[in-house]
């Protein structure tokens, strides 16, 4: 049976045999290296069409039992969470297992006191403190299902996530730090409360001492709370098929959707993803730079880490405050050993130079990772190089909010590493390229849509409130088959480069977006007629947004109304999705049957124009002319 660990290239090679002729019997052994509240009694029972997959059938546990309770015997005084805060004069902290599991089951009472029971969904919006690690637990705890949602998303992107999930709980923060700034929080969620009238309570965590209102019978501060609950509080019991959590992304089509996650495929695949592809080692201090409110947080900040009893480190800052040696100086001062970061942010430090890196001796680091995106030739030496000395195992991890965990990677320091390419799939999962047609492509040297044709263990279950949406989103493009969004070439030895998104989805710094998403936002603006959006390439973004748009007659085509479209954007998302380019149109190109062709205005953003290919269809061919003329 296959060990857990994997620890060389013949595990391996042995453990990625079984998983795919025993898929059952091998999750069998991995889930086995958890603690159940009762076994499961089937392992596996799945189909893509409707679709349905449920994994460990009747199996009772709680997540946060395998995070916590299970290694206070051997851990108990083992660091779970060093906590680092934006300001490099402030005392980060410490929190050993011990004192996480109080501060959790403390978190955990309060929100019973505020009425939360299992299956409620409660939303959190809070900055990167030790409360929103602790909050999120909380909930697992009792069995509430977070969503949590970045505390840099817009009134709107939160009241539509609060209402779509049917939230009755707000965890936030009085405000929150950002590099010099000092940013409000709680009067964003006043504000999204008011469009959303289930909303009965909101926990409010003293931050920074920003000025805020309370409203009496609604509004709680956290340390008021905390001065009269227990330290103490039972572990919900879970099916494993309960909901764990709710995590908004966006799609090619409509709102943002909520991917549900449930709680025992996931943990299972949690931890192992994380212990066999970091490598991770009992006294290994793991750093992950993306922000909890992102999958990669959930999985790889809290989770993963917390089931393997490693030592993991949240930041509350940004990499270039106060200056972008500030990555650096963390992994010197926490002595950092395995160091996941995403390519938008080692392109952003490239580009400060390397001094700022020459400054510290990085001596402590044993691995390095990169997430979110394609990470190009370039970046990656530069990382490999200067950060990892040549010395550090990169793993480049493929993965997506609702894979749960990472899919394609290297295994640090066993793996082949080949610049750009995320690598090999790990055990248990089964890629698949096909064409257009949903034909498998086979063979080395090719290249296709990216699927996967086997369940893992913490795959999507379902979009909440909307099944229907979660089938035709992943399930009902190709028959049988999961269907990534992504496009990817495979080569020899199973090795997969992925290519990027072949659907109206842009990735700008490792953050999704629709383009249908943002155009909405565009729209709201009265000064617009329409708009068009696509994504091109950006140095340090990755994917940079250009927008196409139509004003109304009389409007000038001014930066004056180029600032309100951009305010229009923050607004209805937030400030991660402002445009970086807005062309003033005349008209978009359009087939006769009105649909955009966005295949020429990528190209024309692109700067591509020399080859715009067939525009004979377009009801009107001069639109490109002008278009292109006018190209940013
Ligand atoms: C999309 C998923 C879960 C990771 C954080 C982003 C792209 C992610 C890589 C990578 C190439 C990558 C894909 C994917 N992506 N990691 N290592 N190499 N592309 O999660 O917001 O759900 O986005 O990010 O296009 O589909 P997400």
């Amino acid at each position: 049976m296959a060990n857990f660990r994997i620890q060389n290239l013949s595990d391996y090679e042995s453990s990625y045999r079984e998983s795919i002729e025993q898929p059952e019997s091998f999750w069998d052994g991995i889930a086995k290296n958890y603690q159940w509240q009762k076994p499961w009694d089937k392992t596996l029972e799945w189909n893509f069409e409707t679709p349905d997959i449920k994994w460990f059938l009747n199996g009772k546990l709680n997540i946060t039992e395998n995070c916590l309770d299970r290694h206070l015997e051997q851990r108990g005084n083992k660091i779970a969470l060093i906590w680092e805060a934006n300001d490099p004069k402030e005392a980060s902290l410490r929190f050993t297992y011990r004192e996480l599991h109080q501060k959790v089951c403390r978190m955990a009472n309060i929100l019973k006191e505020l009425g939360v029971k299992k299956g409620d969904r409660v939303c959190i919006y809070l900055p990167m403190i030790p409360e929103l690690a602790f909050a999120t637990l909380a909930c697992a705890r009792i069995g509430a299902v977070h969503s949590v949602v970045f505390a840099g998303f817009s009134v709107n992107a939160l009241a539509d996530r609060i209402q779509d999930s049917g939230c009755e709980v707000i965890i936030t923060s009085d405000g929150l730090n950002r590099g010099a700034k000092q940013i409000p929080v709680k009067s964003v969620v006043d504000e999204a409360v008011a469009l959303c009238p289930d909303v009965k309570k909101v926990l409010v965590v003293n931050r920074i001492n920003w000025p805020v209102h309370m409203e009496t019978g609604r509004d709680y501060w956290y340390h008021e709370m905390l001065t009269h609950v227990g330290d103490t509080c039972h572990a919900q019991t879970m099916d494993s098929e309960d909901n764990l959590f709710i995590l908004y992304t966006s799609g090619s089509t409509g709102k943002p959707k909520g991917v549900v996650h449930t709680c025992g495929g996931y943990m299972v695949y949690a931890g192992y993803s994380f212990q066999n592809v970091f490598q991770y080692n009992e006294s290994d201090v793991y750093w992950c730079t993306a922000d909890i409110g992102w999958v990669t947080g959930h999985t790889y900040i809290l989770y993963g880490p917390l089931l393997q009893g490693a030592t993991s480190v949240m930041f509350e800052g940004v990499p270039t405050f106060p200056d972008p040696g500030r990555f650096w100086q963390v992994i010197d001062k926490h002595s950092v050993n395995i160091f996941y970061t995403a390519p938008t942010a080692i392109r952003s430090l490239m580009a400060s130079g390397v001094d700022h890196v020459l400054a510290y001796s990085l001596h402590s680091l044993k691995a390095l990772g990169s997430v979110g995106e394609p990470i190009n030739e370039e970046a990656w030496h530069w990382y490999h190089t200067h950060i990892g000395k040549g010395r550090c195992p990169l793993v480049d991890t493929w993965w997506q909010t609702e894979t749960g965990g990472i899919m394609i990677s290297g295994l640090a320091g066993i793996s082949e590493l080949k610049p750009a390419h995320a690598g090999q799939p790990l055990p248990g999962i089964q890629p698949i390229l096909v064409d257009s047609e949903g034909k498998e492509i086979e063979g080395e040297g090719v290249e296709g849509y990216l699927c996967v044709k086997f369940p893992w263990p913490s795959m999507i279950r379902t979009t909440f409130g909307d099944h229907e949406r979660c089938r035709i989103n992943y399930f009902a493009t190709y028959k049988n088959l999961y269907f990534t969004g992504d496009g990817a070439r495979r080569e020899a030895n199973n090795m997969y480069r992925i290519i990027g998104r072949v659907d109206d989805v842009i990735n700008v710094s490792g953050h999704r977006f629709g383009t249908a998403e943002i155009e909405n936002a565009i729209n709201q603006n009265k000064k617009v007629i329409e708009s068009a959006v696509v994504g091109y390439p950006h140095d340090i973004k990755g994917q940079g947004i250009y927008a196409y748009i139509i004003l109304a007659e009389g409007t000038s085509q001014d930066n004056h109304s180029r600032d309100e479209i951009i305010e229009t954007v923050v607004e209805h998302i937030g400030r991660i999705a402002k445009p970086d380019k807005i062309q003033f149109v005349s008209g978009l190109p359009k087939t006769r049957s009105g649909k955009i062709m966005r295949r020429i205005l990528r190209k024309i953003a692109e700067g591509d124009i020399s080859a715009l290919g067939d525009t004979s269809t377009l009801l009107d061919p001069l639109v490109v002319d002008e278009i292109a003329g006018g190209r940013l």
